[in-house]
């Protein structure tokens, strides 16, 4: 950075980070995730998809899954369908072993992201691989357009050491799930909605400023510390297990300012579908998901 010119009484100019960041989006809301239970007996807290919050077009759930008393997790999620759209689900910390009807089997392991796109069908199950410890992590779904919800079923299972992790000043890490960040790009390949994913972590006293796509939807879930969403017009606090609509504009500020703090950051084209769902299945309309159902019913579903 220049040294401030002699006798300069105006704040520093804007740091380098400031030139691409455009219109900072402010947090239009701010919700608080509520606990739930799904699969067998999952304890996590619903911080979209809920009454309150029941989308953020094309993003359709997000819960954070976070113990170490593994009753509240061990039951996993049994065998299950889905059709419509994509799960995603990205680890912290722990084991799950995922297996599905078109014969994928994965062992998700902490760091990893699991993509699912579960199209015109497939049944799979998430079991804990581990009998005690922390499990930690995150599924998000997000919705497919008509044209793509009957597409046959892909499954991206990511290594951790395969998502890029792309270091700012102050020690600001950014691990790329999907989208790109400083020109490295993360190894998610979802052409629908164009999903931005990051998980930033800030140190004490630090900023994180990036460029987000003018036209996407998006929000900042804060799952460690407090996170500040430093908007045009406003700054909002961001409590762990709170999440934070982001507001039309082309940027995006986060910081930590009194203690570190870590938050995903999701932003996805909007498709713009009416949206029929009901538990595992998303459609556009009720016929489709009446359908969903005989088909599950009748075997034909995930074949
Ligand atoms: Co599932």
């Amino acid at each position: 950075m220049d040294t401030p010119a002699a006798g300069a009484t105006t704040p520093t100019p804007p740091t380098s980070g400031d030139a691409a960041l455009g219109s900072p989006r402010d947090a239009v809301s701010l919700t608080r995730g509520v606990p739930a239970s799904d699969g067998a007996g999952v304890r996590l807290l619903r911080v979209l998809g809920t009454q309150v919050l029941p989308l953020v077009d094309p993003f359709l759930m997000l819960d954070e899954f976070r113990s170490d008393d593994a009753k509240d997790y061990i039951a996993g999620f049994p065998d299950h369908p889905h059709r419509g759209f994509e799960t995603v689900t990205i680890m912290l910390a722990g084991r799950m072993q995922h297996r599905d009807s078109v014969g994928n089997t994965g062992d998700l392991g902490p760091g990893s992201v699991q993509w699912m796109t579960a199209g015109r069908g497939i049944i799979h199950s998430e079991m804990p691989k581990q009998q005690d410890g922390l499990m930690w992590g995150f599924q998000l779904w997000v919705n497919l357009p008509a044209k793509d919800k009957m597409t046959a079923p892909r499954y991206q299972d990511i290594e951790a050491d395969a998502i890029p992790t792309v270091t700012r000043a102050g020690d600001v890490e950014v691990r790329v799930i999907a989208g790109t960040v400083d020109g490295v790009r993360g190894p998610i390949d979802a052409a629908a909605t164009e999903p931005v994913l990051l998980d930033v972590r800030l140190p004490a006293s630090s900023r994180f400023d990036h460029r987000l796509p003018t036209g996407h939807n998006g929000f900042v879930y804060a799952y460690e510390g407090d996170v500040v969403v430093a908007g045009t017009s406003s700054d909002r606090v961001v409590p762990r297990g709170h999440i934070a609509v982001l507001g039309p504009g082309d940027g995006l500020r986060l910081r930590a300012d009194g203690a570190a703090a870590k938050a995903l950051v999701v932003c996805g084209r909007p498709i713009g579908e009416p949206v029929a769902r009901y538990g595992p299945f998303v459609m556009n309309t009720n016929a489709e998901l009446e359908q969903a159902f005989r088909d599950y019913r009748s075997g034909k579903l995930g074949r």
